[in-house]
């Protein structure tokens, strides 16, 4: 990378976007772009797009493993997942979400796992979801050296307790409670908060209380940056896309067209033409079809 590059996005650091990065933007008012990737391509895109952060997120058991919720995909799998998203990247800064389960058991398994996303994966940060127990686990993580974005609002991984995926914070003790926490979550010692799906007006009132930038989807524009999904982003999702979500593009619907026509050129012929193979070299076809001859007389004498 460039000092151009860094500079412009204020790193200023050969390894790209930092934690100290997202403090500055903060503080200067740059909004911080994070999207989602599970892959080397897609990371590839995404970081040729100038984004500041990309976050292999759990959200992978649904968008790519077919699982039917988050809670069912393990370290091992985010792991190959991070892997490959780190070998692509170069400037934005990677964050690896810890799945459920790889956290909750205790401090030293929390340490244990969040060392293996930076040392097997290569990320820079963890992401985990929740506050209340959680902080004391984000803190041991922390004191480990290890840089934590927390996660508030609607957690997927406790979308059961929170009564389904819908949105949080709705009520005034819900959205003094929100605020609560991303103190709490300031206070143990992460250095930006996801807030999931609340109303504008409580994710305006966290970004006021806390100093570390606050990352919204769902949650109004008034966050010091935004996160989308990769697959909601591309129109690449199956099934129900939140409200909140901004398709910008129709990948699934042109993806769908393009395996038709090859489906279609493969049992019609028409695949692969004359541009699609490849040539003998000069002289060779007729050297090789002379050899043909040549054997046929031979085994017919
Ligand atoms: O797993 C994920 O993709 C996430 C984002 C929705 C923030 O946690």
């Amino acid at each position: 990378m460039g000092p151009d590059v860094a500079l412009r996005n204020g790193t200023a650091s050969p390894l790209g976007m930092l934690p100290a990065g997202f403090a500055r933007m903060k503080r200067q008012g740059e909004r911080i772009v994070m999207v989602t990737a599970y892959d080397a391509p897609s990371a590839r895109l995404a970081d040729a797009a100038g984004v500041d952060s990309v976050l292999v997120g759990d959200s992978a058991a649904m968008t790519v493993l077919g699982y039917d919720s988050t809670v069912h995909v393990t370290v091992d799998e985010m792991l190959v997942l991070t892997r490959a998203v780190t070998r692509a990247i170069r400037r934005p800064l990677v964050v690896a979400d810890m799945p459920f389960g790889s956290f909750q058991i205790s401090n030293t398994s929390a340490i244990r796992h969040a060392v293996r996303f930076i040392k097997e994966g290569g990320a820079t940060a963890v992401k985990l979801e929740g506050a209340g127990r959680t902080l004391r686990r984000i803190a041991a993580i922390v004191a480990a050296g290890i840089p934590v974005i927390g996660h508030i609002g609607l957690t997927p991984q406790s979308a059961v307790a929170l009564g389904g995926y819908k949105p949080q914070g709705r009520t005034a003790r819900e959205a003094n409670r929100l605020c609560e926490e991303a103190l709490a979550l300031e206070r143990a010692g992460c250095f930006a908060v996801v807030v999931e799906a609340v109303p504008r007006e409580v994710a305006k009132r966290i970004t006021e209380v806390v100093t570390i930038p606050t990352i919204g989807i769902g949650a109004g524009p008034s966050c010091d940056g935004q996160v989308l999904v990769w697959h909601d982003l591309l129109g690449l999702s199956s099934g129900h896309v939140p409200a909140f979500v901004k398709q910008y593009a129709e990948l699934a619907a042109s993806t769908a067209r393009a395996l038709d026509a090859y489906v279609a050129d493969v049992r019609a012929g028409t695949f692969p033409d004359a541009r699609h193979t490849y040539a003998m070299a000069d002289g060779e076809l007729e050297l090789f079809q002379a050899g043909l001859r040549a054997r046929a007389v031979a085994n017919s004498g």
